[in-house]
């Protein structure tokens, strides 16, 4: 996330205006002098100093205005995915899915301005209601998450809430022109007998994104049997409301039913729409049973400043249908395209059992024939387990569309970058639900290896985002919904900023083995088209980034405001609050970022060598930044028998209570409360950063250190010292002997980077360690042992974990193993999966 502070205006541009006028227009009104006409001269004169005045001025104009376009100008080279890529014509099998990783159960389609579909439910109780919609960590349910999803066909999610748990599951199937049809199935049952009686509410909706239409078609008055529909994309369509059953094939179950029909002023306001119509006057009274009030969907009265202020063309017709009902039951929506001419029947009931019984064994044939957990001796609960990791991974996908919010040092106000789609992995479906660059280099790793064609698709995906200069913006907010999760000083994107350029890690892997002679024809084309944005990339990079000294790299963007924090934050290298220099300064020497290029040039090289264009560039900086004598002498500090960053720094940095005077007799709550600031105990000079962790092992982690580097022997000590880096549960991120270690970096600002262990960078150390394993070399078997010990540690404790709190976790406490920070974390934290496998 990019903490960014606002510039002043540009002054350069003024200066520079300045500059010029006397240079072009003096040298002019020296060479005439003389007995003619002084005045027609001198009126000649202003005329011509005028007019090149004026040019001047504009053309200075004009080079602001095409300085402030550059940000929002796209990359000129032709789109890798064409814009029809994601229509249900070139794609139909994917058109549909479960593309709304921030709900709970939704699916939308592949295209701009989608029709949602999704549920809300909530448990009807004498005193709140607590209505689920979007993932929310504060809604602290026990557990929730796919148990299976193969990206294409079919997912399966099961949910506990307090007392009972629901399964939500859909499948698919293919017909027509427009992406076919689907069903959803949601089964509810008590938990305990406690809840055997509770009483349930879920509230099935259906809403446009500004286009489109939708016809409620109603049963006894009050029950929505049906709705039709259109829309651009999807052409007619039908949605099916099922009666709902006890449980399969076990009879009809009594309900009562209300539904809703309302115009969103946007499809971030679905819950606020639900939630502001709801009215507890109706009553439950099944035969024999007890009467009830419960809450349900009335009538939509829009909020008195809302009318008028969104135009009508972004507001979304919503329509809802509320089933409420004892535990246990089972219902089911059906979907059914217009254009689905010769369905053989409808896909509910036991036509629907039999195709998920059918999607679900393929799905596990293709799991333990690509992973192959049971032949590494994993229980069939860790392949269940696994099999989670992964299904969250890909049900976490995501479509999105819209445009970010950037600015460049040439523009005075953040300007919208172009609008575009993007199809990608999220970390987080409860507290990141977007596209974060160096996240989704980690994931494709994963989701390349169950499916490389879908990662491939994300890889262009991303590429597709980049402007004329080269960059991507890291964080990807691009709708109202998204943004309206983000606080508002993250939203904005510099064009100064990089992140680690991760997607070279997945593109290593999809090029490994590769050869030029066997090269197939469809790589080829794919690998043609990504090669110029590539090329842009890299070179952003390598200009953008570039060091003091040649072959050396800097981080931009890094917290300004030394003050206010104990060590400046470096958001961009995506470690945040790991310790840099504590001044920062155009001197700094970042190694991480160093071998993030050596990686890159590498990539690059084998590109543009299978292709048949010139690599010569690539390999030689390949060469020199894997070469181990200058990257001593540029990163390795004797002093602290580590590498290191470089640049102004002291070690010697505290956090202090501010001191205010208050003069005798005043009273003190007229004053502002005194804050946390740094206080420098020694001033700052040029040397190495002193602090052992993650960024210290990235000679290693990307495997720029030769075998035989005695450098490797010290890093594996130091890794496998207890004091040091060494958890039972996985490396930490910082060692227990840095002076930041755990440290808050201001009076709230906890430790995030400074100990706990985190999942992305131990999947490189024990993908690292696998490499010099299996590399002859001095240290060959002291790599042999710690992988085997570190590996085992992860995924011990991963998985104990997940039994423990039913989730996966976005880091790992390093003195207890507990999981930490957001959850469900299934973004690299599911890395898990491929140390279990084994594939690196
Ligand atoms: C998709 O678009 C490309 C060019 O944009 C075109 O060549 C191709 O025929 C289109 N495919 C379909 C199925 O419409
Ligand atoms: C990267 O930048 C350096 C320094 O400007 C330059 O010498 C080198 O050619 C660049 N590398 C590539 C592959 O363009
Ligand atoms: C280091 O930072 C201090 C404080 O900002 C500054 O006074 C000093 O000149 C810097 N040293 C170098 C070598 O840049
Ligand atoms: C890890 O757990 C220990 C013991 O419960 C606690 O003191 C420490 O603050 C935790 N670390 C983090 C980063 O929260």
């Amino acid at each position: 996330m990019a903490r960014e502070r606002r510039r002043k205006p540009i002054e350069g541009t003024d200066r520079r205006r300045h500059e010029r006028d006397p240079r072009s227009i003096q040298p002019e009104c020296k060479v005439v002098k003389g007995k003619v006409d002084i005045t027609h001269i001198c009126l000649a004169l202003a005329a011509i100093c005028c007019v090149v005045g004026f040019s001047v001025y504009f053309y200075n104009l004009y080079m602001q205005w095409w300085l402030s376009r550059r940000v929002i100008t796209p990359h000129p080279s032709p789109r890798i995915l064409n814009s029809n890529s994601s229509s249900p014509t070139v794609t139909p099998e994917k058109f549909w899915g479960s593309y709304r990783p921030q709900v709970y159960f939704g699916m939308k389609t592949r295209s701009p301005k989608s029709l949602v579909t999704g549920l809300m439910w909530m448990q009807q109780t004498e005193l709140d209601v607590h209505l689920r919609h979007t993932c929310e960590q504060s809604d602290g349910l026990p557990s929730y998450g796919w148990l299976m999803h193969d990206g294409l066909n079919f997912g399966v999610q099961e949910i506990r809430d307090f007392g009972f748990l629901l399964k939500t599951e859909f499948a698919k199937r293919i017909g027509g022109q427009h992406g076919g049809d689907w069903s959803w199935r949601i089964t509810g049952r008590a938990e305990n007998a406690e809840h055997q009686a509770s009483l349930i509410s879920l509230l099935f909706y259906v809403a446009t994104d500004g286009q489109g239409m939708l016809q409620p078609h109603l049963e006894g008055g009050t029950r929505l049997a049906f709705l039709t529909g259109s829309t651009e994309e999807l052409g007619h369509f039908q949605i099916t409301f099922q009666k709902p059953w006890v449980g399969e094939n076990k009879g009809p179950k009594y309900a009562s039913f209300n539904h809703l029909k309302a115009v969103s002023p946007g499809l971030h306001r679905l819950t606020d729409v639900v939630k502001s119509s709801l009215s507890n006057h109706f009553i439950h009274s099944p035969p024999g049973g007890k009467k009830k009030h419960y809450f349900a969907v009335d009538t939509y009265q829009p909020a008195p400043e809302s009318p008028g202020s969104t135009p009508p063309s972004e507001n979304c017709q919503v329509l809802v249908h509320q089933v409420t009902l004892q535990l246990p039951f089972q219902i089911e929506v059906v979907f059914e395209s217009g254009s689905f001419m010769d369905r053989p029947n409808q896909l509910s009931g036991e036509v629907l059992s039999a195709v998920l019984a059918q999607h679900q064994t393929a799905f596990e044939d293709k799991f333990s024939s690509i992973f192959q957990l049971r032949k590494k001796g994993f229980s069939p609960l860790q392949e269940q387990f696994a099999m989670a990791a992964l299904s969250n991974m890909i049900g976490g996908m995501g479509y999105f569309y819209g445009h970010s919010i950037v600015q460049s040092k040439y523009n005075d106000q953040p300007v919208l970058y172009p609008e575009g789609p993007l199809f990608t992995a999220v970390p987080a479906r409860s507290f990141f639900p977007r596209g974060f660059l160096w996240d989704e280099g980690f994931h494709q790793l994963l989701v390349s290896q169950w499916d490389t064609a879908m990662s491939q698709e994300v890889i262009a995906s991303w590429l597709d985002l980049m402007n004329v200069e080269g960059w991507i913006p890291r964080e990807q907010i691009l709708d109202n919904e998204a943004r309206s999760k983000v606080p508002s000083e993250f939203i904005l994107q510099r064009n100064e900023n990089a992140n680690p350029p991760t997607l070279f890690l997945v593109l290593e892997k999809l090029i490994r083995g590769l050869e030029v002679a066997s090269l197939v024809q469809k790589d080829e084309l794919y690998l043609r088209k990504l090669l110029p944005r590539l090329r842009s990339w890299y070179d952003w990079y390598n200009t953008t980034q570039a060091g003091p000294l040649p072959y050396t790299f800097r981080w931009r963007g890094r917290d300004e405001d030394t003050n206010m924090y104990l060590n400046p934050k470096t958001l961009t290298s995506g470690l945040d609050d790991y310790p840099r220099a504590s001044h920062p300064s155009s001197d700094e020497r970042h190694v991480d970022l160093r071998c993030w290029m050596a990686l890159a040039s590498g990539v690059m090289a084998d590109v543009c060598t299978l292709l048949g264009e010139p690599a010569e560039e690539y390999q030689r900086m390949q060469q020199v930044l894997s070469n181990n004598v200058l990257l001593e002498e540029q990163h390795w500090s004797e002093q602290l028998n580590a590498f290191a960053d470089y640049g102004n720094h002291t070690q010697s940095v505290v956090l202090e209570r501010e001191k205010i005077y208050i003069p005798p007799g005043q009273p003190r709550h007229h004053y502002p409360s005194p804050r946390l600031v740094r206080a420098i105990r020694k001033p700052p000079k040029l040397q190495y950063v002193g602090a052992l962790g993650y960024v210290s092992l990235f000679p290693f982690l990307l495997r720029v250190l030769q075998p035989d580097s005695p450098r490797l022997e010290t890093l594996f000590r130091d890794m496998r010292n207890e004091k040091k880096l060494w958890t039972p549960y996985g490396l930490r991120s910082l060692s227990k002997t840095s002076p930041l270690y755990l440290k808050y970096n201001t009076e709230h600002d906890g430790p995030y980077w400074r100990g706990p262990i985190w999942i992305n960078i131990n999947y490189l150390a024990v993908k690292a360690l696998h490499h010099y394993s299996s590399t002859e070399g001095p240290f060959r078997q002291q790599a042999t042992d710690l992988y085997q010990q570190l590996r085992s540690n992860l995924i011990t404790n991963i998985y104990h974990q997940y039994l423990e709190t039913g989730y996966i976790w976005e880091q790992y406490n390093d003195s207890t193993g507990k999981g930490q920070g957001s959850y469900p974390f299934t973004g690299w934290s599911s890395l898990v999966v491929l140390m279990m496998a084994e594939e690196y």
